[in-house]
């Protein structure tokens, strides 16, 4: 007779890719969270005076190594680093080392920018070359309202350090009414200057700022329009889980939007997210997740599973926690 362990490997294989879900979304791409702490204070992302969890709770390098290495096996194919801010991390390099060992297409870093330069060399020998930098505001002093730190230069010289060195650059910018949406086109003529993505979100209902949300909210299609104001925009083909339309500009700018909230894309949504602590969640409005930390890859089938059923079909109009406690 078959021992479980063979009729869990045989129905594993049978199946090209377990991670698909009932309405069809196969779930290829993970957003690990290293930690929860940043050594910014966004004002939309956390309070001044946060309390961070504990940094023992954080899974050790070979725990996320594992856990990657048994997701990768399970049909993810690219996976991304994100925080808090994931520069923070001490034993960052020895994550990165360890991941750059994975089969998958793309690895790639979401970081503010802050400690990036540093590591730059040695990210170059990695397979993280996708980098995703958030700056809201390329004037000093808005950036200082808004992130509550004072290092724009440095922020500002590492995205241009990273893109010199040739890494895959794209910036992500939060652009809220009234407080950054002036700069748009500021920021069309850095692209263009530069030769660097840039992606515009729209401000989402999640912790922070559910409460003010609505009153700073600018949609994609007014900023679209404002755009058409001064440019023809060329639609650039994107894969059809991606969370961003594109465009070029005739000035060599490459501009995306990430409508979430005006145009959600749960219904393509192929992304899982790892907690710091090892939660494995179905979706960034998802509250609950499984646990993965110390659980043996012949027992992970069931709770896989269990992740497939927990994503939303459609988007959740908002979620308490904050970006920085999810993993944006
Ligand atoms: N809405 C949209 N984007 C957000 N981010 C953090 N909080 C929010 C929010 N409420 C962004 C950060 C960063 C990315 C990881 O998520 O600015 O660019
Ligand atoms: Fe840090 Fe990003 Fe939150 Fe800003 S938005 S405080 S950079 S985690």
């Amino acid at each position: 007779m078959a021992s479980t362990q063979s009729l869990k490997k045989a129905s594993l294989e049978m199946l090209p890719s377990p991670l698909v879900d009932s309405s069809r979304r196969r779930i290829r791409k993970l957003r690990v969270s290293l930690l929860d702490a940043c050594n910014f204070r966004c004002f939309y992302c956390m309070p001044v005076n946060v309390k961070f969890m504990p940094a023992a709770k954080w899974l050790r390098p070979d725990e996320i190594e594992s856990i990657c290495q048994n997701l990768v096996q399970f049909g993810i194919e690219q996976v991304r680093l994100t925080g808090g801010e994931p520069t923070f991390r001490r034993d960052f390099r020895d994550i990165v080392t360890r991941l750059s060992k994975l089969p998958v297409t793309k690895l790639g870093l979401t970081t503010n920018g802050f400690l990036l330069a540093k590591h730059l060399p040695f990210l170059k020998d990695t397979r993280c070359q996708h980098i995703n930098i958030s700056l809201d505001s390329l004037n000093e002093e808005r950036f200082h309202k808004i992130t509550r730190t004072s290092v724009f230069k440095q922020v500002r010289s590492s995205i241009l350090q990273a893109q010199e060195l040739g890494f895959n650059v794209k910036l992500n910018v939060v652009l809220m009414k009234g407080v950054n949406d002036d700069e748009l086109l500021d920021f069309v003529a850095f692209s263009s200057e530069h030769g660097i993505a840039v992606r515009f979100l729209e401000l989402m209902k999640i912790g922070q700022a559910c409460k003010w949300q609505t009153a700073r909210f600018m949609d994609a299609g007014t900023l679209v329009a404002r755009l058409q104001e001064s440019f023809s925009l060329a639609p650039e083909l994107a894969e059809n889980d991606s969370t961003s339309f594109n465009f070029k500009l005739a000035n060599g700018a490459r501009i995306g939007f990430i409508a979430s909230e005006s145009r959600p894309f749960c219904g393509s949504c192929s992304r899982w997210r790892l907690s710091a602590d090892g939660f494995l969640r179905a979706c960034l409005m998802a509250e609950k997740g499984v646990n993965l930390r110390g659980v043996l890859k012949d027992d992970y089938l069931p709770l896989l599973q269990q992740v497939l059923h927990m994503k939303p079909r459609a988007r959740l109009p908002d979620i308490q926690q904050d970006m920085y406690q999810i993993g944006g």
